[in-house]
């Protein structure tokens, strides 16, 4: 999910190796480290928090004339942030050294199998199966041992891996996560970002899926993991720094509204048990019992996550049965809330640092409920003070506006659905039905973002607009509050999310031709009412943008503009329907001429009551 940086060369490792890792820097990170192939072994650092930490390391500096190593930004998927668990990993024996972007799924299966051939493992990393992995396969030919073990791995990953007694090869491969070679004057640069390789050179390969690459003083070869040699062409990178680090997308959070397949795939990885129809959750597991006999659930977090909040009231109770309550984080610890015996509290915060919901899950501990998070920041305060709790995997979030965020919280609900579902009263052929659309998700949002361009029309007709209105009915009320929120928080518009059928009590004397109101009006149970809501609407000159059904002919006489989603039954909906949104709400701050990733007066975390 972070960072690589890895030299071959003749020049010195280190200080390439450092640079390199600050130019990943922007990318967010929790620890670091680097691996240097010496005369006299292997040298490694590493160090929590800032890279600079890692340049005053005497390790470092006592090889100084090391021309081979490799170096690693982590953002902790597996195992807190901590020296143990920083990369590079090592063997037994020290001398080969592995670092790792991504997560492998079978890391558990892997990790038994080494202990019992008596594999001492010293960090709680997912990627530390690696280096013993390629031990046991070595021979002295390091790209064959990476090969061999590569077959046993299931998952995402890049890697990048040298041998003490291979003073010439680095070895180099991905799957999912992004690896770039850059190919210079009698070196070799290899990178996850070409942000860290252009200072050097700007020729380039890169490397595919499933596709390894040996490279040694004499020049490289690739092929894949199977052994079928490739040949690759070396490209020109013809961005600049800015562009690389936003992959060429003008915003951060651009970027992040386009990562959402990926991340929502990496959300579920590893966490479907098709056989038994349920959710694997490695942290929930020794509270199965307390969780399965919980009588009430408290559901809290601020601004975003309390949204996805709200969508996961709806999924407990109506497809897990659990009463569920939903509380402002902020609100909850002021209540002087009842925690009787069966109650758990679980806090959802993308950054794991909101001052609010910490307070609220202190509260709450100390009334001694069981209490769980949802957070996307490994080894964060909310994740450490918490009992158990399921993490994201959704990768650094840096834009303000939570997006991609966002959805892999409502994943998570989903899968934690699944979990206490079928440990009450869902029914094996209903809980497969469930994990069947939710892995189809990942191509339906990618297939939605192909609507960008018509998203930023409607954008363009209405950015002038100061007041505007989203409305939803069950699932989808929550999507009107979310939409309503990224609107106000990047463009400065005044947005307003409400269920729909609420409009008639008070809020539809503001409709005015000025008004664009946007309705999420799929086609459901409640579609006749949204319908005649939007009839509500139109007949006061109100201008309509409705999110609807693929297929639905009749809503386009309804409304001004259509933007189609498929049609993937109720509870689903709000994981398809908040991206348009999002695209919405982008386009328009571009428009206003909005600092779109650093809004006025926001910070990506509120650290503060
Ligand atoms: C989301 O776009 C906002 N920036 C904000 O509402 C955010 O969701 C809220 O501050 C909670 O943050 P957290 O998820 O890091 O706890
Ligand atoms: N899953 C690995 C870990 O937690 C790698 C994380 C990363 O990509 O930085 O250590």
């Amino acid at each position: 999910m972070c960072g690589i940086v890895a030299y071959l060369g003749q020049r010195r490792a280190q200080p390439i190796l450092i640079e390199g890792l600050k130019r990943l820097e922007y990318r967010g990170y929790d620890s670091a480290g680097v691996a240097i192939r010496c005369a006299d072994g292997m040298h490694l650092a590493k160090a929590v928090g800032r890279i600079m930490m890692l340049e005053n390391e005497a390790a470092l500096r006592s090889c100084d004339a090391g021309t081979l190593g490799i170096a690693h930004t982590r953002w902790a998927t597996h195992g807190g942030p901590s020296v143990e668990n920083a990369h590079p990993h090592t063997d037994a024996s020290g001398k080969l050294a592995v670092v790792h972007n991504g997560i492998i799924e079978n890391h558990s299966a892997l990790r038994k199998l080494l202990e019992q051939e008596g594999v001492v493992f010293r960090s709680e990393t997912d990627s530390e199966v690696l280096p013993h992995l390629f031990a046991k396969y070595y021979r002295g030919d390091l790209a064959e041992a990476v090969r061999q073990g590569l077959k046993e791995v299931r998952g995402t990953y890049g890697i990048a891996v040298i041998h003490a007694d291979n003073p010439d090869a680095l070895v180099a491969a991905r799957n999912g996560s992004p690896l770039i070679v850059g190919i210079g004057d009698g070196e070799f640069v290899v990178a996850s970002d070409a942000s860290a390789i252009i200072a050097h050179t700007t020729r380039v390969v890169y490397l595919e899926d499933r596709e390894i690459v040996t490279l040694t003083r004499d020049g490289f070869s690739t092929s894949t993991i199977d052994a079928v040699p490739t040949s690759k062409e070396i490209q020109e990178v013809e961005w600049d720094l800015e562009q690389i680090e936003k992959k060429g997308y003008a915003h951060f959070m651009l970027k992040e509204i386009y990562e959402q397949p990926e991340s929502l795939a990496d959300t579920t990885r590893g966490r479907i048990d098709i056989e038994e129809a349920t959710a694997v959750l490695g942290g929930l597991r020794a509270f199965a019992k307390e969780l399965t006999r919980a009588k009430r659930i408290i559901l809290t977090g601020c601004g975003t996550a309390w949204h996805s909040a709200l969508i996961g009231e709806y999924l407990f109770e109506d497809l897990a049965r659990i009463p569920v309550e939903v509380e402002y984080a902020s609100e909850f610890r002021y209540r002087n809330p009842i925690i009787e015996d069966g109650t758990v509290v679980v806090a959802i915060s993308q950054s794991g640092e909101t001052a609010d919901t910490l307070a609220a899950v202190r509260e709450a501990r100390n009334k001694g409920a069981l209490t769980l998070g949802i957070v996307n920041v490994v080894g964060s305060t909310i994740a450490r003070e918490t009992d158990a709790g399921v993490y994201l995997h959704a990768g650094p979030e840096i834009g303000v506006a939570s997006t991609k965020a966002f959805t892999s919280q409502v994943m998570v609900l989903f899968l934690m659905t699944l979990f206490l579902g079928r440990r009450r009263h869902m029914a094996h052929h209903h809980a497969v039905n469930i994990i069947q659309a939710l892995t189809r998700v990942p191509d339906q949002v990618r297939d939605l973002l192909k609507q960008d361009g018509h998203i930023e029309e409607i954008a363009r007709t209405y950015k002038d607009r100061e007041n505007w209105l989203y409305l939803g009915r069950g699932y989808n009320f929550p999507i009107a509050l979310e939409g309503a929120l990224k609107l106000k928080e990047i463009s400065y518009v005044h947005a307003e999310g409400l269920p729909a059928a609420e409009m008639k009590h008070g809020p539809i004397a503001l409709i005015t031709p000025d008004m664009p109101v946007v309705f999420l009006a799929n086609r459901g149970l409640q579609y006749d009412k949204i319908m005649s809501n939007i009839e509500e609407v139109r007949s006061r000159g109100g201008r309509v943008i409705a999110v609807a059904t693929e297929g639905d002919e009749e809503i386009g006489s309804h409304a001004d503009h259509v933007i189609r989603v498929p049609d993937v039954g109720e509870s689903l909906q709000p994981l398809l329907n908040v991206v348009p949104l999002q695209l919405l709400a982008y386009h328009v701050a571009v428009m206003r001429g909005c600092a779109v990733d650093k809004p006025r007066n926001l910070a990506k975390s509120v650290t503060v009551e």
